[in-house]
């Protein structure tokens, strides 16, 4: 039998512990060497895995420098460090794997260069919605369509608190503790719920659908922290559940991708994505609409992802990273049009809906429907959706409906899908 492939990993965390289990005794590659951050720490894994000790090192160099290892997994996390790492990997041979969104969507153009450069690859499967192969149908499966459009639940975390806040009626605030105690959220959890793990992904997508880099910066983003039970309730009571959706639209001279809650329509199969579950919705010219639903995290799922990479290197199946060294033009936020979903609260005076009424007419925005409810003595609430207009003009009727004295404040501004 001809000698396995030998895989050398830097950290040996969540996602790598679920690699060794899935490599192990695998009949073409072997992982022989593991960098990890100390002496201690590689006690506690092999003793966790039920693994050699010996195949430890606290040396990332031992790993980078090993003429007999081929291909370097990366699943330390970092993005500074961790990139010189993998620039170092890259110049001793070695082909890259890893499951680093922050760090290919911030530093992924020096990386792709120098893997070019030296006719080595970089494969980044676990990289966006961990278990789902979604690189690899955009990069294979689909590479002879023109992609429309992606529409994505890319961050389990906001997808699990939206939907408790759905289903037990509960607070943003009350719902993101019960997360964290259950390990689900991070104990700073900024990255998740302010969007910015969905915004490293939609970068990473957005440059493989427009086969050029995309600036990770100038993707539109909005978290979840505006969210309340009451947008939830409205949102579910018309029609809709509200979803953090990383989107990507491909116009023939520029991307329109951003990242922001969306009511999603309960027929769209992304509205009953529920808990922790990640899904991505893709439009094709010729293959037309298709959804993969599945874990977007977790050891096994995103390390199932890896070990795919892996195996494709291993076979020497494995796919050209995007080429193109010039970076794709991203629409402004303020030219997409969107519908949207506004929520008020004003006062219970004679004209509010007529003053309401000419704000619309005066930007142009049609009125799709408008709900009073909650009438308490002098305040009311009101809610109401409007076709599509252009962000620019939706800014502008914000502005003029706060500058009227019947209205106490606009509570709420949410697109629709
Ligand atoms: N924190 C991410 C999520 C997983 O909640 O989906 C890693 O990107």
């Amino acid at each position: 039998m001809s000698e396995k492939v030998k895989i050398g990993l830097l950290g040996c965390g969540t996602v790598g512990s679920g690699l060794v289990k899935i490599l192990a005794n695998h009949p073409l590659v072997e992982i022989t060497k593991i960098a990890v951050r100390n002496e201690q720490r590689a006690q506690e894994i092999a003793t966790n895995l039920a693994i050699e000790q010996s195949l430890f090192t606290w040396d990332i160099n031992d790993v980078i420098n090993d003429p007999e290892i081929s291909i370097v997994v990366e699943v330390m996390g970092g993005v500074e460090q961790t990139k010189q790492h993998l620039l170092d990997a890259i110049a001793a041979g070695k082909d890259i794997v890893t499951a680093n969104k922050d760090l290919l969507a911030l530093e992924g153009s020096e990386l792709f260069a120098a893997a070019n450069k030296a006719g080595r690859r970089i494969m980044y499967e676990a990289a966006v919605a961990g278990g789902i192969p979604i690189i690899s149908t955009l990069e294979q499966s689909l590479a002879a369509n023109k992609i429309i459009c992606l529409q994505g639940i890319l961050n389990g975390t906001t997808n699990y608190i939206l939907d408790l806040m759905k289903k037990e009626g509960k607070a943003f605030d009350e719902v993101l503790k019960a997360a964290q105690d259950l390990g689900f959220a991070e104990a700073d959890p900024t990255n998740d719920i302010d969007g910015h793990d969905a915004a490293y992904k939609v970068a990473i997508l957005a440059s493989i659908i427009s086969g050029k880099q995309v600036d990770v910066n100038q993707i539109y983003r909005e978290g979840i922290t505006k969210i309340s039970k009451v947008d939830i309730n409205s949102a579910h009571k018309r029609g809709y559940e509200i979803k953090l959706l990383g989107m990507i639209f491909n116009d023939e001279d520029e991307i329109d991708a951003r990242v922001h809650p969306v009511f999603v329509p309960q027929d769209n199969p992304l509205a009953s994505v529920a808990m922790e579950n990640n899904a991505i919705l893709v439009k094709a010219d010729a293959a037309d609409t298709l959804t993969l639903i599945g874990k977007g995290a977790g050891s096994l799922p995103t390390a199932s992802s890896v070990a795919g990479d892996v195996l494709m290197l291993a076979r020497g199946n494995s796919i050209a990273p995007v080429t193109s060294e010039s970076f794709a033009k991203i629409k402004a936020m303020d030219e997409v049009e969107n519908s949207f979903y506004i929520r008020i609260s004003m006062h219970d005076k004679l004209g509010v809906l007529r003053d309401l009424g000419e704000a619309m007419l005066k930007h142009k925005a049609n009125v799709k429907f408008i709900d009073q409810y909650d009438v308490h003595g002098s305040e009311a609430h009101a809610d109401f959706l409007i076709d599509p207009i252009k962000e620019k003009e939706l800014k502008a009727i914000i502005k003029d409906i706060e500058a009227m004295d019947s209205i106490k404040a606009v509570e709420s501004v949410i697109r629709v899908l």
